[in-house]
């Protein structure tokens, strides 16, 4: 599993322009988790030019000497390279200083312009600079303005170019004011505003996908496709980001950008060329496209969250967000954010896209889901098909995996018409040799030679901001009283999942391999099997108090528990069992058609993937040999004895 791939270079990828790279911010996170890593990357693949240095500046003390010690103990920590080569860094980090500085200090910008006089000669960058800003946008416009004093920002030879990165401001008005104040010391197009989402070889292919791919134009727009979903999923809190992030939350530091910026790739009309304008021009026409949510819209249309406590991955304790180092309290800071976007154009009206982000979620992962629509079915009226007919998916994994993945019916072989959902896989790893990498290679590489495509324009961020104003706005009216909504470690909030409405549309099931692994009916099934059922899983939620399943009912499904407890209540009220994480019920309604002998009831938050009997029944009887293993688990197990003919029964009253 790759979590970006950088493709190795093509013999046409030139190395980028000679020049000089200063970061601004170099003593910070930013710079040893993913700025050094990727150039010494780009260094290792033959894309950095031989004329280039870096210069760090920060308010922190070091010499050059000791800088480029913590850079080699950071990029050594940090570089996901499959091996650290030594002396390739040894050379790269010889070309590293170092100028200790405040960047409210008119002498620190005269002493950084004689340096990079110096720099320029003793590395012939011909006057190129590249000033990147690892710093919070408070100081953009300072910086800027001790570069304007000692005449950095134009030269008299060679180009120079900002860098500057999320977040954008922290609303339309702020990003408008940050625009204003940028714009006074560079033209926009010295100005790259940075999404490193966009280096992320998948949402690049994206584009590769939509444009160079006839088949698939046809039928991307209304007539076509249902809905679109787009979800990127956190494990981890806030870490030690409580400072930035709660004055921030999910919308303001994943949707409004990065979800974005997917979606704009995904429904954006196809452009004229490949000129990072002609892109651009498209992507802002798609945005500004997006229906702005009336106050009263936003209730309807959006879900927040914020995580409570509950479990790390290895089962250790985990703090609430409101727990959370430099996190207020009492704060009202969603960490987690469902919202669905109308595009108002020809070819999207009437398709919802819906957006989902969260932290201290269950997975790490980021997914783009294009449902199309159902196939009419009076074709196969009269046949078990009518009611198996399900909506086509294609399923673009962006990360950790990295690959395309088509879902479709098939007709299962057999004498009468039945069909069952199949699907066929590109994964990136199998078909392209890559390195991993950070995201950020293709955004420096890009910058340094002058293209544009993949940054922000001005009016790019200013109307995406102006998508999500009524929503942070109206949230920030009203304190969510339901505050913490789900647990760390968990689906997130159970409205989410009401979201995609009418019934056919659902979020997509993250991990749900993992969880038919657990049925203890299905052990020793083969990786084929277990896929298909993967596939048929729906993910649900319950909040403590839900009863889940009812005495009496006619049970038709199987729930395995992801996360939760519940508690297992006969007729007259007495609780017979608790069940916890990884626990399964109602396996026996797969068999046997039956009432409901006791009742389930959520005891805390339940995440929870059900598989419906005339999913499991498809399966079934594709594999006459597992059937009979489910029958002899049934008997060992749970003592019931289920025979082949009721087994046949039952599936013949599921069509
Ligand atoms: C950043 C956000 O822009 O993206 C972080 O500020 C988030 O909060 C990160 O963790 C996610 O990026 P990736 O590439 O790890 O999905």
């Amino acid at each position: 599993m790759i979590q970006n791939a950088f493709v190795i270079p093509e013999v046409n990828d030139l190395p980028s322009d000679p020049c000089l790279m200063v970061i601004f911010g170099a003593s910070g996170d930013l710079t040893k988790r993913l700025l050094l890593p990727s150039l010494f990357n780009l260094y290792c693949d033959g894309l950095l030019p031989p004329a280039f240095a870096i210069l760090g500046m920060a308010i922190d003390e070091f010499t050059d000497e000791s800088y480029r010690e913590k850079m080699t103990r950071d990029v050594q920590k940090y570089s996901r390279r499959d091996s650290f080569d030594d002396a390739a860094w040894a050379r790269f980090s010889g070309n590293i200083h170092y100028q200790q500085g405040s960047f409210d200090d008119e002498a620190a910008f005269n002493q950084l312009q004689q340096t990079l006089t110096l720099l320029d000669e003793r590395y012939g960058t011909g006057g190129n600079i590249l000033f990147y800003m690892a710093t919070p946008p408070a100081v953009f416009g300072m910086i800027s303005s001790g570069l304007q004093t000692v005449g950095l920002q134009n030269g008299h030879s060679g180009w120079r170019r900002i860098i500057v990165e999320k977040p954008f401001g922290s609303d339309l008005p702020s990003a408008q004011a940050l625009n204003r104040e940028i714009l006074t010391y560079w033209r926009e197009e010295q100005i790259y505003r940075i999404d490193h989402y966009l280096g992320k070889e998948p949402v690049q292919n994206l584009l590769a996908f939509r444009f160079a791919n006839g088949m698939f134009e046809p039928l991307w727009n209304r007539t076509h496709i249902d809905h679109i979903q787009i979800t990127s999923t956190e494990q981890v809190g806030v870490e030690w980001r409580g400072n930035y992030y709660d004055k921030s939350g999910v919308v303001r530091d994943m949707l409004q950008n990065h979800l974005f910026q997917m979606m704009a790739y995904l429904c954006m009309e196809p452009p004229t060329s490949f000129e990072s304008e002609a892109i651009r021009n498209e992507k802002y026409k798609v945005l500004s496209a997006v229906r702005i949510m009336k106050p009263e819209e936003v209730q309807r249309n959006t879900v927040r969250g914020q995580y409570g406590e509950g479990l790390n991955e290895d089962e250790t304790p985990a703090k609430a967000y409101r727990q959370e180092m430099h996190v207020a309290p009492d704060s009202n800071t969603e960490t987690f954010a469902a919202i669905k976007l109308r595009i108002d154009n020809w070819r999207w009206h009437g398709v919802p896209v819906f957006l989902r982000s969260g932290k201290g979620l269950k997975t790490k992962s980021t997914e783009i889901v294009v449902q199309f629509r159902r196939a009419p079915e009076f074709t196969f009226r009269g046949t078990p098909a009518v009611d198996q007919l399900e909506a086509n998916q294609l399923i673009f994994h962006i990360q950790p995996n990295q690959g395309i993945e088509l879902r479709f019916l098939a007709k299962r072989p057999g004498p009468s018409m039945h069909m069952r959902k199949v699907n066929m896989h590109f994964e990136y790893e199998e078909a392209f040799e890559a390195q991993p990498g950070t995201g950020y290679e293709t955004m420096l590489y890009d910058c340094m030679r002058g293209d544009a495509s993949l940054f922000s324009r001005s009016d790019l961020v200013e109307t995406s901001w102006r998508i999500v104003q009524p929503i942070l706005d109206e949230w920030s009216k009203e304190k969510a009283d339901d505050f913490p909504n789900y647990p760390f470690g968990s689906w997130g909030p159970k409205a989410a999942f009401a979201l995609p409405q009418p019934g056919h549309r659902r979020w997509l099931a993250r991990s749900p391999r993992q969880a038919v692994g657990r049925v203890p009916m299905f052990e020793g099934c083969g990786k084929s099997m277990l896929n298909d059922l993967a596939m048929m899983l729906k993910p649900r939620v319950f909040n403590a108090g839900d009863e889940i399943a009812c005495y009496g009912s006619l049970g038709s499904e199987l729930y395995i528990i992801d996360k939760g407890q519940v508690e297992i209540v006969d007729k007259k009220g007495n609780v017979k069992a608790e069940l916890g994480d990884g626990k399964v019920f109602g396996e026996l309604s797969l068999l046997v058609t039956k009432k409901r002998r006791a009742s389930v009831r959520a005891l805390t938050y339940c995440s929870i993937y059900t598989l419906d009997k005339r999913d499991f029944n498809m399966v079934l009887k594709d594999r006459p040999e597992f059937a009979e293993r489910v029958m002899q688990v049934a008997r060992e197990r749970y003592d019931v004895i289920v025979s082949a003919s009721d087994l046949m029964a039952d599936q013949s009253d599921d069509g």
